[in-house]
């Protein structure tokens, strides 16, 4: 199989409808990063996606809804996606302010699983992952589709996530037929997943855009953090070792002949102090945020293809990884360094 890169026009999205509906997967564009989408009420295709992937079936899959203004615990219970008898009073009010206050966008949250899900989506687990994204794209289908895409993001299983649609062919292009291509992802990393328990108190499971003081205000309270890093099944979405490069990988102080990543400054004149084969790019020359994580996976891929054998990057200043966008960079990083 080799796959087609399409844009998204009328004719393509109902081409990607039929596949869909047809138990098929296609790639499509999120805000965040491409993902692998399948219909998360079909387990044909939900097995499609973790095969094309390579993904092991106890790692769980994010389930994505269509954009409605009135999103909320009761529209996700009618749909069957989210069983609201799970959660408590608390639990409901804060869920709905937390949609009301960032969906669509890159906010996943654990809910209790309702009875559309299969098993196959959470891995067994009675929690379900939920997630309206914002893109224009994404929410064109997921209209015309009228049903939930589980969608991981649409790499191989523990390999660099794609943030434009020929990162994807590079990744899955010999396993899937269809790639949507929306352009380059706006945010750049995947979205922030918070757990909900019960009685509504918060755990941020992986960081994101949306950093845990601005979830906790939205909440009326404050987000727990996760303990960091985990090589337990039991707990999905945190292991050690992801977004890994093929390339071994260090955070640190780069030296001779080495790929490496700097958060900042000018790619030059890093150069003129490493190797002569040395290759250097830069996450944002200003070290801004937002630029640095729209680049941060395209350019590990960069240095991963290059001459470079051994990588370095730059670990993210202290100063800016403690929430948000900085410390979601600083989080992948640490995962791609972690040792395979
Ligand atoms: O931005 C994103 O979230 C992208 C785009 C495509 O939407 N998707 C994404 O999916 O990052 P994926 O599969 O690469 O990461 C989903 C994470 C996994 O680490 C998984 O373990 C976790 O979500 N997850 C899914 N269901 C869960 C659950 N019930 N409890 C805890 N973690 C869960
Ligand atoms: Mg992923």
């Amino acid at each position: 199989m080799s796959a087609e890169i399409v844009g998204a026009t009328a004719e393509e999205l109902e081409r990607a409808r039929r596949e869909l509906l047809a138990g098929g997967v296609v790639a499509i564009p999120t805000e965040t990063v491409y993902g692998l989408a399948g219909v998360a009420t079909d387990p044909a295709a939900v097995a499609r996606i973790f095969a094309a992937k390579e993904r092991p079936t106890f790692d769980p899959l994010i389930v994505h809804v269509g954009h409605v203004r009135a999103a909320g615990v009761d529209q996700l219970a009618a749909a069957g996606i989210v069983d609201a008898d799970g959660l408590g009073e608390v639990a409901r009010a804060r869920a709905d302010a937390l949609m009301r206050a960032f969906w669509p966008g890159p906010l996943t949250l654990i809910l209790p699983r309702g009875e559309a899900i299969p098993d196959l989506v959470t891995s067994g687990l009675d929690t379900v992952a939920v997630r309206m994204p914002r893109h224009p794209v994404a929410e064109r289908l997921l209209a015309l589709l009228g049903k939930p895409l589980a969608a991981p993001s649409a790499n191989r299983f523990g390999r660099i996530s794609p943030t434009t649609a020929a990162h994807v062919a590079a990744e899955l292009g010999d396993r899937i037929a269809l790639i949507v291509d929306g352009g380059p992802c706006a945010v750049g990393v995947e979205s922030t997943i918070v757990a909900l328990d019960r009685d509504g108190a918060l755990t941020l499971l992986r960081p994101g855009l949306l950093g845990a003081e601005a979830i906790g205000a939205a909440a009326g309270t404050t987000v727990a953090r996760a303990a960091r890093v985990s090589d337990t099944p039991s707990a999905p979405g945190m292991l050690a070792s992801h977004y890994a490069p093929r390339k071994p990988l260090r955070l640190g102080e780069p030296a001779g002949d080495v790929g490496y990543l700097a958060f900042s400054g000018d790619a030059a004149a890093i150069a003129a102090r490493l190797g002569p084969r040395a290759v250097v790019r830069v996450l944002s020359p200003s070290g801004d945020l937002a630029e640095a994580a729209r680049n941060l996976f395209a350019r590990l891929r960069e240095l991963d293809e290059s001459a470079a054998e051994t990588l370095v990057a730059e670990p993210v200043p202290t100063a800016l990884a403690a929430d948000g966008l900085g410390h979601a960079i600083a989080d992948r990083l640490q995962r791609a360094a972690a040792a395979r």
